[in-house]
């Protein structure tokens, strides 16, 4: 059957070393200048070999760079709305040139990817933080990680050696590829994307199912990359979508795969680029409901929905489905969102995320209307181990 979406740029990028010239590229790399990166730079590179990130083949070049942060596009006009760049620890600065070759290592020090160094060159981060979250505020978790980081950067090319070991969850990691090909087996020819952090609440549940009443699948794909510290770890989340999927979503219709991005939390930008990687993996539509990849308050309620009326839809290749804040109305008995609801805020059963996960964490259950006891049970269970262990350890 024809594939019903292109990638983003036209080619889906792979930039892993064939098994078969494995051996060679470690013995050419050892002798390379290099050094141990973040967690989120691994998370990147896999992005980038597997094609998540299509078009991009590497870490952005000074241009790109300077275009994205300033006008949401490559160089070349594509639409890309988040720098994706290699930071270079100052202790490494000077330490290679353009035209070189570098070797990046993981944290237990095994050579993970080879980068050619197109172009090394120096940012603004407050720059950077104003104009990709649209804060300088170091209290905002993305600006903290960007101040945190060394302001020059490393553009050129990559290829990857090794993939991450995500442990359990590595096995939901799959390629864009990979969902393509699943999504042909099952004959989907419209797959609707839904991007989270979180656990799969009532509200969620409420807008997946809306979706899917238009469309043949959806990809439930739960952000597994780095998340500020109080995010519920994915390990724990990824438990509670298999117990949900099990009990209230129809097997045939639904595909979970893990997304290995790390979270930005840049709001607007954010969307757009989730929703990019996700017509990569295969999508025809994304879901962006209220304050997409948001966090405190950054960032209006549906600012992630207006930013994509800055771009054609034929630049964006897949379809945005914009969603109203979702919740249960007591007097509706059922789900609703202010579109569809006639009656007052106190008939509405809304919990801010940051209640919810002080209760998961307390031990105590949020009530039924918002989150599925099924769900809450796995949450709090899992959390209680994770705290167990963590204390252990
Ligand atoms: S995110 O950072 O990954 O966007 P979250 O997991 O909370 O956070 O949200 C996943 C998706 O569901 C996003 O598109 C978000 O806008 C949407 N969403 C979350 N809660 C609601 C709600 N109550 N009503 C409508 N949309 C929601």
């Amino acid at each position: 059957m024809r594939e019903t979406v292109l990638p983003h740029g036209g080619v889906l990028v792979n930039r892993m070393i064939p098994e078969d010239e494995q051996g060679e590229w470690l013995s050419l790399s050892r002798g390379l200048p290099g050094w141990k990166v973040s967690s989120v730079t691994i998370s990147d590179l896999e992005c980038i070999a597997t094609g998540v990130f299509s078009p991009l083949t590497g870490f952005m070049s000074e241009e790109d760079y300077l275009s994205v942060r300033d006008r949401m596009r490559l160089a070349d006009g594509t639409v890309w709305p988040l720098p994706v760049t290699l930071p270079v620890p100052g202790e490494r600065v000077g330490s290679f040139r353009e035209g070189e070759r570098i070797a990046l290592r993981d944290d237990r020090d095994r050579i993970v990817a080879v980068m050619e160094v197109e172009s090394i060159y120096r940012v603004d981060l407050e720059k950077e933080a104003r104009e990709v979250f649209g804060t300088a505020d170091p209290a905002h978790p993305g600006v903290h990680r960007l101040y945190a980081s060394s302001s020059v950067r490393a553009g050129g090319p990559v290829r990857l050696l090794l993939r991450p070991d995500r442990g359990e969850i590595s096995r939901y990691v799959l390629t864009p590829a990979e969902t393509r090909r699943r999504f042909r087996e099952r004959g989907w020819r419209q797959v609707v994307g839904f991007q989270t952090r979180n656990p799969v609440h009532r509200a969620h549940e409420y807008i997946q199912k809306a979706a899917l009443e238009i469309v043949d699948g959806l990809l439930l794909h739960p952000l597994v990359g780095d998340t500020k510290a109080d995010d519920i770890p994915a390990d724990v989340r990824m438990n509670s979508y298999r117990v949900l999927l099990r009990e209230y979503y129809p097997r045939d219709r639904v595909l979970l795969a893990a997304f290995p991005a790390a979270m930005r939390y840049a709001g607007p930008r954010e969307a757009v680029f989730h929703a990019l990687a996700r017509k990569n993996y295969g999508c025809t539509h994304f879901i962006v409901g209220r304050d997409h990849a948001g966090v405190g308050r950054y960032y209006g309620t549906y600012d992630a929905q207006k930013v994509f009326d800055e771009f054609r839809p034929d630049e964006l290749g897949i379809t945005p489905l914009r969603f109203e804040h979702s919740f249960y109305c007591r007097r509706c008995d059922g789900m609703a969102s202010s579109k569809t609801c006639p009656h007052s805020a106190e008939h509405h059963v809304i919990l801010s995320g940051t209640r919810v996960r002080e209760m998961l964490r307390a031990g105590e259950m949020p009530p039924p209307e918002f989150s599925r006891p099924e769900v809450i049970r796995e949450l709090v269970e899992g959390l209680r181990k994770a705290g167990r262990s963590s204390t252990k350890s």
